[in-house]
């Protein structure tokens, strides 16, 4: 017997890693197709923080001629930062004693509307093309990490939450992106808006804005204690969220078992806990977020308080106290932003870590590098001394294995039916030729070739499955049968529900075939459900079929369709069944008997009844005659 190839290394469940350069770098690619924009973006940020000191400029020549009140002359020469003295008489070529009369303030004030709408709309293209790239950005990741999401195989999603999974693809990729973007805006432009404001005002009067600025490493200190303090609100916000989305999902899914144990108000609560928890560390983070402002404004107002008393003492005039009044106020917004990015950074880096986490978290069963397809097979099996056992959300095996030293030959175009009690193993040997799980020992093969060298998709492609809870899209009967085979046509479909004799109650639905599942007047009955699911995996033809039969029994005459369409859709198949219903242990030509993972015996209906104890059993208490 040929060694099998040692399994591939499993995966333990993801921590994402709390690596915030990592995780920014981890964002660039989705940057680097949108480079132009983004530059641009912070071009405009930086062209409109420069603009400040034009502001600034501009409005100490308004402030001078227009605050002296009627006597002030052209002539006058004026001040400005950066050892810049402007007089307006010489620059127009008038003489120095021009009064600036009323036209002239009026000009002069014309200016302020336009200064100002020129800085706001610098900002607002600034904020419009970082925005832009953001939610291009947005666009694309969610779109990966869903992908990443159903890329993974089965057992990822037994240890997942899916309203948690849902969380992470709609709000935390939104989280992550408006920071990343965010933070880009803020550091590009803010502190250089407060580096240019500074500039200019320290250039005149050192002094004065030195003592001013002294007080602002005061802010620091609560700002740091505050974003100590709600550290994990952030965090916690987000995992409630994600409670909430599942006990949501959960709810809506399950309604009617919800119903049926007349449970709502169960839900109910279970619903507010997540929500009033939620509620409570989204106040706590947004309480310190907005506390933040005002700590600035405060401390900086000792600043300005300072300031005049230092200005009474200088007797300095009131057109620059205007102007240094002016331009304070402008630092504080940006500083008051600036301050606020620690804070928003906690809260989001869970959020990056959760969405890179799953970008990044490589499916537990993957393909082999440059694996090749499995072409259309006979339809061999062989089950080559498999041993499997499923793993704790930890990644560490369950100590009794589902499935135990299995060697199993199975011929093409041949009926199997697998029976044994509940828990014996027989969906779990369906999940390895599946390949949900890779075995731990020994190997699976199909037409002699080891499923784990071909491609998931190919392997899959040979597979038709039935099983006992069929699953139906909100979407036309149509598309549902269609979901076997994307490219079948129309006659195809129509031929496989009549063959799986669902066409005759297809056509009794008001609208046929374009008859949405699930609409009013359109749920459809367990075995016609069946039947619908019959008809996809007769579209789907594969050589291989896999029945997970209900364990629930239906009337004789739907018992007796539903046993005729199978027998047309197993037709030159190799069919494995987990057969609860007699009929269908009648029609196969082995029975697989198992037990506590392991293959009791093997061997026809009469001479199981004859050599087998366990079936006997099984045949006197489970197979039901219908
Ligand atoms: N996802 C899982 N994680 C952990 N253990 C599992 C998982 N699925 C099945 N098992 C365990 O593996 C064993 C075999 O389960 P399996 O589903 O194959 O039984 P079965 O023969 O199909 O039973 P039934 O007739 O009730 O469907 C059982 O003990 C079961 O508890
Ligand atoms: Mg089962």
């Amino acid at each position: 017997m040929a060694k099998a190839d040692p399994p591939p290394t499993r995966q333990t469940p993801n921590s994402p890693q709390e690596d915030s350069p990592l995780l920014y770098r981890r964002m660039l690619p989705y940057l680097k197709p949108l480079k132009g924009r983004f530059i641009l973006g912070i071009a405009l940020g930086v062209a409109a923080a420069g603009f400040n000191a034009v502001l600034l400029m501009s409005f100490q020549v308004i402030f001078s001629l227009v605050l002296r009140g009627q006597s002030t002359t052209l002539g006058k020469t004026i001040d400005l930062p950066f050892g810049i003295h402007f007089n307006l008489a010489d620059s127009l070529g008038l003489a120095a004693d021009t009064p600036v009369g009323l036209t002239g303030v009026i000009i002069a004030c014309a200016f302020i509307p336009v200064l100002l709408f020129t800085n706001g709309f610098l900002e607002y293209l600034n904020k419009y093309c970082l925005a832009w790239v953001g939610n291009r950005m947005l666009f694309a990741i969610r779109n990966d990490v869903f992908r990443s999401i159903l890329r993974q195989s089965p057992g990822f999603f037994a240890t997942s939450r899916a309203g948690e999974l849902m969380q992470t693809v709609f709000n935390q990729s939104r989280v992550a992106q408006t920071n990343a973007v965010q933070l880009v805006q803020l550091v590009t432009n803010r502190p250089l808006t407060i580096i240019v404001i500074l500039a200019t005002l320290f250039s005149q009067y050192p002094f004065f804005t030195g003592m001013s600025l002294f007080v602002f490493p005061l802010c620091i200190w609560p700002i740091i204690a505050l974003g100590r303090r709600v550290k994990k609100s952030g965090k916690n916000e987000e995992l409630e969220t994600g409670a909430m989305m599942t006990s949501m999902h959960e709810s809506f899914t399950g309604i009617r078992l919800v119903k049926a144990y007349a449970r709502e108000d169960y839900e109910v609560a279970r619903f507010e806990r997540a929500n009033a928890a939620m509620s409570h560390n989204s106040i706590r983070w947004q309480r310190a977020m907005e506390m933040v402002g005002p700590i600035v404004e405060s401390v900086a107002s000792l600043g300005i308080a300072a300031g005049l008393i230092y200005w009474w003492y200088k007797d300095w005039e009131a057109d620059k106290f205007i102007t240094v009044i002016f331009t304070l106020t402008r630092i504080y917004p940006p500083a008051k932003e600036l301050s606020k990015v620690s804070l928003l950074l906690q809260k989001t880096t869970y959020a990056v870590n959760n969405v890179v986490g799953l970008l990044d978290r490589k499916p537990d069963i993957q393909d082999p590098p440059k694996a090749p397809k499995l072409p259309r097979i006979e339809g061999s099996i062989l089950f080559d001394n498999v041993s499997f056992s499923y793993r704790k959300p930890d990644g560490t095996l369950l100590e009794t294995p589902a499935v135990s030293d299995i060697q199993l030959a199975l011929e093409p175009g041949r009926f199997y039916a697998f029976v044994g009690p509940s828990g014996a193993g027989k969906s779990t040997l369906f999940s390895m030729l599946l390949r949900f799980y890779d075995p731990d020992q020994g190997r699976v093969l199909m037409d002699g070739i080891d499923i784990r060298t071909v491609t998931q998709d190919s392997l899959r492609d040979n597979i038709g499955i039935v099983s006992q809870d069929t699953f139906l899209f909100h979407d036309t009967i149509r598309e549902n049968i269609r979901y076997g085979r994307l490219n079948a046509t129309e006659e195809e479909i129509v031929a496989a529900a009549k063959k799986s004799h669902a066409h005759d109650f297809i056509m009794a639905q008001s609208k046929g075939y374009d008859t949405v599942v699930g609409d009013a007047g359109c749920n459809l009955s367990g075995g016609q459900k069946q039947r619908l699911s019959i008809a996809r995996a007769v579209l789907r033809n594969a050589p291989i079929l896999l029945l997970d039969e209900a364990t629930s029994a239906l009337d004789t005459e739907t018992e007796r369709i539903i046993q005729d369409a199978i027998h047309q859709l197993s037709e030159g198949k190799t069919v494995i069944a987990i057969a609860h219903r007699l009929s269908t242990i009648m029609e196969a030509d082995q029975i697989v008997v198992m037990r506590e993972g392991r293959i009791q015996a093997v061997g026809t209906h009469a001479e199981l009844l004859a050599t087998s104890e366990l079936y006997q059993n099984l045949n006197a208490l489970q197979f039901k005659e219908t």
